[in-house]
């Protein structure tokens, strides 16, 4: 065996639960939030066939090109671990043979995507995500009602944000839209990067994303999608705005934003922070009609969104600190053999009634034990040492204001139901 360097891979890491506490919170308040809106949980494989992703999400993205985790399982089928939520969901639909149920599917998940990206703030390759996606309408309103949830979960948790929406047209305008950008292009190589050069071949509405200094005259001096859509795709557009104005969104419309997946048509929108960095985009989503078609299924007009859970947490995390975290209701500390099968017995009983206890595997010394209840953000502190337990008395300290008195069992467990 070759030598074992002891390590997380680059762009993964370890939520602690210092970490955690925030993360639930997050969780549960998209699950609140994303409720009210009637989407309902869906939880799906975290590795699908890498062809539902190669056809799903394009064959000339990055995400596809070079960057996804890919392997041969055991009986030499091609396996991925998705990098993005949204062709999963509509696999499952398909599968699910959802379409029968008629009108709208709610669909919401959350859990971790895979990207093999350069490493970068705010950039990792283990991420995590809450997507929502709303599949059986290609009615405007169901947009601008999927805009107004993603941002309502934002403000449900204080952060504030810049929506920026676009349409990227449909099979029948994108493609002349295309050509014409890619005779511009053609026009002056020599001002763009090598990256953008190929992508003026190959995916010339990617060029348009590029974040390089020396491309931008160029791109800025490109033609807008929005003065070439056709006049379905204008009037879809022109309705959601209207849709989004009735709500009081504001938004603004940003005619060079396309997104790094294949399957938008129409409605493109991202989220971005201003506290965030140059990864400055906390949510994207599009419109998807036609990848259910794409995928073998049936007509299935889509849209959906997904927010980046470790971005938030960045954002967040740096307003909140650790308030969230939840010590135990009761630290048993404990002096001898006979004190801690007792506190072992108490804490077991409490726990069933509810109450959140801990109690230590150490040496029970007590100095000690009073620490750790400390650094655990215990809220009471239980002492159970010989005496104590010949009386059936124990003394109980609460950190908050110092107060210590005597208690027996029944007395500690009224109390408690009190706090
Ligand atoms: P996306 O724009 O690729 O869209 O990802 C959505 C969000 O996930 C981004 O705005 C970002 O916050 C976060 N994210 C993406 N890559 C990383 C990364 N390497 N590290 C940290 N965060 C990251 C999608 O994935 C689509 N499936 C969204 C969607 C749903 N469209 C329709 N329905």
């Amino acid at each position: 065996m070759g030598e074992f360097t002891l390590g997380n891979l680059p762009g993964t890491r370890d939520l602690l639960p210092e970490d955690t506490a925030l993360w639930q919170s997050i969780e549960s308040a998209a699950r609140d939030v994303f409720g009210r809106y009637g989407f309902a949980e869906i939880r799906t494989p975290i590795i699908e066939p890498t062809e539902l992703f190669a056809r799903g999400i394009g064959a000339d993205t990055d995400i596809v090109g070079k960057e996804m985790y890919t392997f041969r399982d055991q009986s030499g089928r091609s396996v991925t671990l998705r990098p993005e939520g949204t062709a999963s969901v509509v696999r499952a639909y398909i599968q699910g043979a959802m379409h029968r149920e008629g009108g709208v599917r709610k669909l919401y998940y959350h859990g971790p995507m895979f990207r093999h990206e350069k490493k970068q703030k705010g950039r990792w390759r283990q991420f995590y995500q809450v997507g929502a996606e709303a599949i059986g309408s290609e009615h405007p309103a169901v947009d601008a009602e999927i805009i107004e949830m993603a941002l309502g979960l934002l403000d449900a948790l204080g952060v504030k944000a810049r929506l920026c929406v676009n349409s990227v047209g449909c099979r029948d305008c994108r493609p002349r839209y295309v050509e014409l950008l890619r005779a511009e292009l053609q026009k002056s190589p020599g001002g763009l990067c090598e990256d953008c050069r190929r992508r003026a071949e190959t995916n010339p509405l990617r060029v348009l994303d590029c974040k390089v200094e020396g491309c931008q005259p160029l791109v800025a001096a490109l033609p807008a999608i929005t003065d070439h859509l056709c006049a379905g795709c204008a009037g879809h557009f022109a309705q959601l705005r209207a849709h989004l104005d009735d709500a009081g969104i504001a938004y603004e419309v940003a005619p060079r934003l396309v997104r790094g997946l294949d399957y938008y048509v129409r409605t493109a929108f991202e989220v971005v922070s201003g506290d965030l960095g140059s990864q400055n985009a906390l949510a994207g989503g599009g419109r998807y009609d036609g990848l259910s078609e794409v995928l073998g299924g049936p007509a299935a007009p889509a849209i959906g969104f997904a927010i980046g859970l470790d971005r938030l947490a960045m954002i967040l995390g740096e307003s909140r600190g650790d308030a969230d975290r939840r010590g135990p209701e009761l630290f048993l500390a404990w002096m001898g053999d006979a004190a801690f099968v007792k506190a072992l017995e108490i804490a077991r009983h409490l726990r069933r009634r509810g109450r959140r206890c801990h109690v230590d595997f150490g040496e029970g010394r007590l100095k000690g034990q009073l620490r750790l209840a400390g650094k655990l953000g215990a809220r009471h502190v239980l002492i159970i040492g010989e005496d104590e337990l010949a009386r059936g008395r124990y003394s109980i300290k609460r950190f908050a204001d110092s107060r210590q008195w005597e208690v027996t069992m029944e007395e500690l467990e009224a109390y408690l139901e009190t706090t």
